[in-house]
């Protein structure tokens, strides 16, 4: 293809939300440093136009690496007997959200892994403690696959988002990275529920997973396509030294960047994160993910303690000491790249209870 012929691809992307899954495929395929320039100069406008130069925080807490899944490319899978476990207690969220709030955040992710602790009653009483303390915040949960009865007693209780990472659009795909207990249908069904119940929802997947072609990247767009998410958050698949996948490559830092500024011209009003994920596989991830259409980061809130415990790959980043609150750290990275950090909970432009945040 030629120059222009991806640049006329992009332009339809940029025009339509939307192409077609050959189309996706040879973008992908086809694409280049000057067709990536092309992409991310029209990225950032979409994105500086719905959400102006700003950077949203979501403080994350990692409350359990207990999880009775399997997933192949996960560092806390269950078969891992090399990984510590931990959970926090209810005061130890609590702790969490404090110090979060007296730095600012307006928004807490809870996410762990498919912990039986993590009962219906447990996370709906959690919820309603964090929302009566901290009424003006957003609460985001990750708490994987469960029944729609139970996700609407959370949303009931007050939660106000849900992330459920899809991974792969991808039957035959999804059936490589998990074990047969595992479903795409459920999880994508999953995602539906969420929807319908009125939470503002997140999915993703991971770029470069193993057996990942342009292909199964094509089916991810589609999918997103239809189910038309409010955050989507991608990162680069990177390998957990005690998983089957320990010696497959890493995705790369050049193709994450790329999508995401396809899913920004895909999904102009879309929360994308530049996640911690990005920021480990290069020192500078994060701000380039900014620059590609990505506007809102995800520090970590959980205790400097478990944050070791907390790995769902090698190498993650903003673990010691020094990174205890990280939100120093991200504001100056934030505004070397000429952004700021806001300072309302980022809803998406759809949800009305948040306006400020809307140019
Ligand atoms: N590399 C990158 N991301 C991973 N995740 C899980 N394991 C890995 C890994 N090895 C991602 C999954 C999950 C999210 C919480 O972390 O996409 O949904
Ligand atoms: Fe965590 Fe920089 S963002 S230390």
């Amino acid at each position: 293809m030629t120059f222009q012929e991806k640049k006329e691809l992009i332009d339809k992307l940029k025009d339509t939300q939307s192409l077609e899954k050959e189309e996706w495929v040879s973008i992908i395929k086809e694409r280049d440093d000057e067709i990536a320039q092309y992409l991310f100069k029209e990225a950032r406008a979409v994105a500086d136009k719905y959400y102006g130069r700003q950077v949203f925080l979501r403080g994350l807490i990692e409350f359990t690496n207990i999880c009775k899944n399997d997933c192949y490319y996960c560092g806390i899978r269950r078969s891992n007997s090399n990984c510590e476990r931990y959970r926090l207690t209810d005061e130890q969220i609590l702790q969490c959200c404090e110090v979060g709030y007296s730095i600012g955040y307006k928004t807490f992710v809870l996410q762990g892994g498919e912990d039986g602790m993590n009962t219906a009653d447990r996370i709906s009483n959690l919820i309603r403690m964090i929302k009566s303390k901290y009424p003006d915040v957003a609460l985001t949960l990750s708490i994987g696959e469960r029944t729609k009865e139970e996700y609407q007693q959370w949303y009931d209780a007050g939660a106000d988002r849900y992330l459920l990472r899809h991974e792969t659009a991808s039957d035959e795909h999804y059936r490589k990275l998990h074990p047969e207990s595992l479903s795409l249908a459920n999880r994508k069904q999953c995602l539906y529920n969420l929807k319908e119940i009125g939470y503002q929802i997140g999915t993703g997947f991971m770029v470069g997973s193993p057996y990942q072609t342009e292909n199964e990247i094509a089916e991810d767009f589609l999918f997103i396509k239809e189910l038309q998410p409010h955050m989507l958050g991608i990162g680069p698949f990177i390998p957990h030294h005690d998983t089957q996948f320990k010696d497959e490559p890493a995705g790369t830092l050049e193709l994450t960047l790329f999508c995401i500024g396809l899913l920004r011209l895909m999904m102009p009003q879309a929360l994308i994160p530049a996640t911690t994920a990005l920021g480990t596989i290069a020192p500078n991830g994060r701000e380039l993910g900014i620059q590609a259409g990505a506007n809102v980061i995800m520090p970590n809130l959980s205790p400097v303690e478990t944050r070791e415990k907390y790995l769902l790959y090698d190498n993650k980043i903003c673990l010691g000491e020094e990174a205890a609150t990280c939100v120093g750290c991200l504001k100056k990275r934030v505004e070397s790249i000429g952004f700021e950090v806001a300072e309302s909970r980022g809803d998406h432009v759809s949800f009305k209870s948040d306006t400020s945040s809307v140019s």
